[in-house]
């Protein structure tokens, strides 16, 4: 078996035994990489609709490649004027979970996002979040092919996916770090973990298919800003604007309500929004757009 194929191999199964595993209420496993706490909701919530601006608002065929199991509801509006939503994902769980929530307004494809079995130019509107990264580096490329090859004329497609260093996080990084510290000086001291975020203490009970003891993630490799610039900017029209500019860790370390979180993440939002190139290039996650003419 190819490195390549074994790593997508390893991928495919975290995802069947353990990302997509409902672990406690109605939360994935996958859950533990977001910041599902009250303060955060509203930024994230605003993050996640950035994604259907860009998007037509309607057509027959919208891709979502590497769909999981569609699990925000925000992700629900994407398609919502179009005919079908076609989820292509390598996990089988994520599919019969999508097909759970959007029933016959999917059509559900096992299918690797580097080799989309598509026609060209039949889709509408494209989303792939959190996806490529999956990929090993060298296959980067040609996935973000095959999404502009499917991807109809006049239309965009919109891709997230974190960057390997953010320069807007390593700037805030020994914050980070020293209340983190705090945080874990002050849980030893009271010897509780009152303060550790709710999903991260719902995954750590993750319980997977098998009884083994559950890997916590999977292979991921990404590329930089000059990267996607140059590579991806050189093959197909590309734009580089923020998704979201915090990272998970610097939201839990750092935003609390006590300390005026709500309103901290509004006036980044605010900032985000004036300056969308600026904190794409420089945030932790960009809104890459790609548009065919
Ligand atoms: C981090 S999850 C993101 C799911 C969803 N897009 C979201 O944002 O919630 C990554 C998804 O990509 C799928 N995936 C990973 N590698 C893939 C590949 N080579 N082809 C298609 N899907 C893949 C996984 O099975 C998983 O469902």
């Amino acid at each position: 078996m190819s490195a390549e194929v074994d790593v997508k191999q390893q991928v495919r199964e975290f995802y069947d035994r353990v990302g997509w595993q409902m672990v406690e209420g109605d939360l994935y496993q996958n859950a533990h990489y977001e910041d599902l706490r009250p303060v955060s909701s509203e930024y994230i919530h605003r993050c996640h609709l950035r994604v259907a601006r860009h998007l037509k608002s309607s057509g027959r065929f919208m891709l979502d490649a590497g769909s999981g199991p569609i699990q925000y509801p925000e992700y629900l509006r994407y398609s919502q004027g179009y005919r079908f939503r076609v989820c292509a994902d390598i996990s089988i769980v994520a599919l019969q979970e999508a097909r759970k929530r959007i029933g016959d307004h999917g059509l559900f494809v096992v299918a690797d996002v580097a080799n989309l079995p598509f026609k060209d130019e039949v889709f509408e509107g494209v989303v792939s979040l959190h996806t490529i990264h999956h990929l090993p580096e060298a296959q980067h490329g040609q996935a973000y092919q095959g999404l502009y090859r499917v991807l109809a004329r006049h239309s965009t497609a919109a891709v997230v996916n974190g960057w390997p260093t953010s320069r807007l996080m390593q700037v805030f990084n020994p914050l980070v770090r020293l209340a983190n510290r705090l945080r874990s000086f002050a849980q030893r001291r009271l010897g509780r973990s009152a303060s550790q975020p709710e999903v991260a203490q719902v995954a750590k009970k993750a319980k997977p298919a098998n009884k083994k003891k559950a890997p916590k993630g999977t292979f991921t490799q990404r590329h930089g800003v000059s990267w996607v610039k140059n590579e991806i900017g050189g093959r197909m029209p590309v734009e580089i604007r923020v998704w979201r500019s915090v990272s998970v860790r610097f939201l839990r370390a750092l935003v609390h309500p006590w300390l005026g979180g709500r309103w901290f993440l509004r006036i980044l939002f605010r900032l985000e929004e004036h300056f969308p190139h600026y904190f794409g290039e420089n945030g932790q996650y960009p809104l890459i757009l790609i548009t065919k003419d």
